[in-house]
């Protein structure tokens, strides 16, 4: 039975959430209150708007802080899709070289950032956080608007802070394979009553709340929680998958980075209709359990760390041994023999995810310093695989996943 590279964490109570919530979709904004006063406990200075997505969160907070021509700086490893609309919007885009530590932008590379610098990016890469005290002190002295990225880093923290309190906007995404989720979505909290105020008059004004599209994004959904199950995945995606990824490998690669936003030539900030009653139910019962998922993702971690470690051709990035942070992603470096790797544990039933889509410096933006040579960046991209850590997953799977993997990266 083959093992998906995704699962979303579900309860069988969650199922008649749903159910319920989309037979009865009245008082949503009572709902939309609660899961926002549980957010409030997280981030106790903030306005909280909930949304669509992280990226149109992403999209409104550089609309309405920055102007056309203001130079924004990016690590080289952060979501491309995100310097795309910064592109879109005419923003000029700086790019610095991350840390081979973590893989978060390096603050030792500071130095190089201008002085008519006016934003700054930070992306949690993986979940992990970066070093954002430093950063935040940095961005106050140069007078920098920060803004942190924390798609994958809800439930971490630094020195006891949550991400996303630091800047003067955190963007959470809850897509689909988000942890929390709301089964596509995102959260947007930040200090600017200004910004909040814009924020929810943009989504009142432009976001739709048409059936078909509500119902196409609802078939997505179904689709995505079944196929979280192993025996389910086998039967409906397994085969298919196996037959595209050998005879068609680009439409394959097309379908995992599908929801990577880097398709279309410009990105629609409508693209995506109000959430729905429903999503905002599982939103909040994510929430009640998240510290429960991060538990049992953190065990799963340092079990597939402890047996990964052993292997010569194996750098585990990050240290799962620390509870700082929510280990949504984990990430290995495989030092040699990538691709072949990759698809001898793929055939083992092991869908892993080839995670090498973050270098910004690889797709031909038109970026202030095109010559630099972001040599962190190139050493690690190519390399690395996201490993299934999954609080969905028991132990037994966990323990497959583990021995496969190594045996694997080291030949047998
Ligand atoms: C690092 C990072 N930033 C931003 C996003 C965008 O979030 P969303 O998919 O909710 O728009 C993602 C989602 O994949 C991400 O991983």
């Amino acid at each position: 039975m083959a093992i998906p590279f995704f699962s979303i964490d579900l309860k069988t109570k969650d199922f008649f959430l749903i159910i319920k919530n989309i037979i009865f979709p009245f008082n949503k904004k009572k709902l939309e209150d609660k899961l926002k006063e549980k957010l409030s406990l997280r981030y106790p200075n903030k306005f909280i708007s909930l949304l669509p997505s992280g990226r149109l969160g992403f999209y409104l907070t550089i609309k309405y802080l920055f102007k056309p021509n203001d130079l924004i700086i990016f690590s080289s490893m952060s979501f491309p899709l995100y310097i795309k609309i910064a592109k879109q919007l005419g923003m000029r885009i700086k790019l610095i070289d991350v840390s081979d530590k973590d893989l978060n932008i390096n603050y030792e590379n500071f130095a190089e950032i201008d002085e008519d610098c006016k934003g700054m990016i930070v992306t949690h890469l993986f979940g992990n956080p970066c070093e954002i005290e430093k950063i935040k002190n940095f961005c106050e002295k140069k007078n920098i608007i920060l803004i942190e990225d924390c798609a994958q880093s809800f439930d971490s923290s630094f020195n006891g802070i949550e991400t996303g309190n630091f800047g003067e906007a955190g963007i959470i995404s809850t897509s689909l394979l988000k942890i929390p989720t709301t089964l596509s979505g995102g959260i947007l909290v930040t200090s600017n009553q200004e910004l909040h105020k814009n924020t929810n008059q943009w989504l009142e004004n432009n976001l739709s709340n048409n059936f078909f599209e509500k119902f196409k994004l609802f078939l997505k959904v179904f689709i995505f929680i079944l196929n979280s199950y192993p025996k389910i995945y086998s039967i409906l995606s397994d085969k298919v998958f196996f037959f595209l990824k050998k005879y068609n490998p680009r439409i394959y690669r097309k379908i995992l980075y599908s929801g990577m936003g880097m398709k279309k030539n410009l990105f629609d900030p409508k693209e995506r209709p109000h959430l729905s009653k429903y999503q905002i139910a599982i939103g909040l019962s994510q929430i009640e359990r998240c510290e429960e998922m991060t538990y049992v993702r953190r065990k799963n971690s340092q079990y597939l760390q402890q047996i990964l470690s052993n292997s010569k051709n194996i750098e585990v990035i990050n240290d799962h041994s620390k509870n700082n942070w929510n280990h949504q992603y984990f990430v290995i470096k495989i030092k040699a023999n990538f691709q072949k790797i990759l698809n001898n544990i793929f055939n083992q039933g092991i869908h892993t995810m080839d995670e090498n889509v973050w270098d910004c410096s690889a797709y031909k933006f038109d970026i202030e310093n095109q010559k630099a040579k972001f040599e962190i960046t190139k050493n690690y991209d190519g390399t690395l695989l996201r490993i299934q850590n999954n609080s969905f997953l028991n132990k037994k799977q966990i323990e497959r996943i583990a021995k496969t993997i190594k045996d694997c990266a080291d030949g047998k």
